[in-house]
């Protein structure tokens, strides 16, 4: 396992609410692009603070599988998200690169803070590509790699040209940055 890989004793920490003033949710959701989007999942989800955010954001109907690695996190998502939004949150305990979803299903899958975390980045980037629908999207938040007053060690972060390389080498298209958060890049890429 990564040795960056987060700390579920740390979880309460995830649910500082001061952490959506950095991760605005609405100019992700908007950057992401699949306002329509029906079956989204993201990997990593921790608490689901995002999974939540986006729920909000989806159309009634749609449902968002909140998959996560660590067994603690996907017990406080059960806990305390489900039935909480009216867009359905499946917390779901699995690795990222092995989802339990069927291929050409996903409209949307996503990702907050977790890529330099992965311990296999072109097997997550594989597995993404197999549940997404031709057309559909895939999107990265991370750490930029360079000073911020906050977040991991800049050794630990993922720079955006290697993100942007790996997604077209595991055969994405349109791969593109947008500039709407401070210290974080937000890249979208499309399954052909
Ligand atoms: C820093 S936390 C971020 C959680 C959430 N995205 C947020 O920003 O609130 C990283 C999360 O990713 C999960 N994670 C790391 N590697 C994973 C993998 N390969 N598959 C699934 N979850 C993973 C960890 O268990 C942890 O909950």
């Amino acid at each position: 396992m990564s040795p960056h890989r987060f700390d579920p004793a740390r979880l309460g920490r995830l649910n500082d609410i001061a952490r959506l003033d950095d991760l605005a949710p609405g100019p992700m959701w908007k950057a992401f692009g699949v306002p329509d989007a029906r079956l989204v999942v993201e990997l990593g989800a921790g608490t689901g603070m995002f999974a939540r955010e986006f729920a909000a954001r989806m159309k009634p109907g749609g449902r968002l599988f909140a998959v996560d690695s660590s067994s603690e996190m996907v017990r406080w998502m059960t806990q305390h998200l489900v039935g909480a939004t009216d867009v359905e949150i499946v917390p779901t305990l699995a690795d990222a690169a092995e989802l339990p979803l069927d291929t050409g299903s996903a409209d949307l899958v996503y990702t907050v803070n977790v890529y330099h975390e992965l311990d296999d980045p072109p097997a997550v980037l594989k597995e993404a590509l197999r549940v997404l629908r031709p057309g559909a999207r895939v999107a990265i938040v991370d750490w930029k790699k360079e000073a911020t007053p906050k977040g991991p060690p800049i050794e630990h972060r993922s720079d955006l040209d290697a993100m942007t390389g790996a997604l077209e080498s595991a055969g994405f298209t349109s791969v593109t940055s947008h500039p709407v958060l401070r210290y974080h890049n937000v890249l979208t890429a499309t399954r052909p």
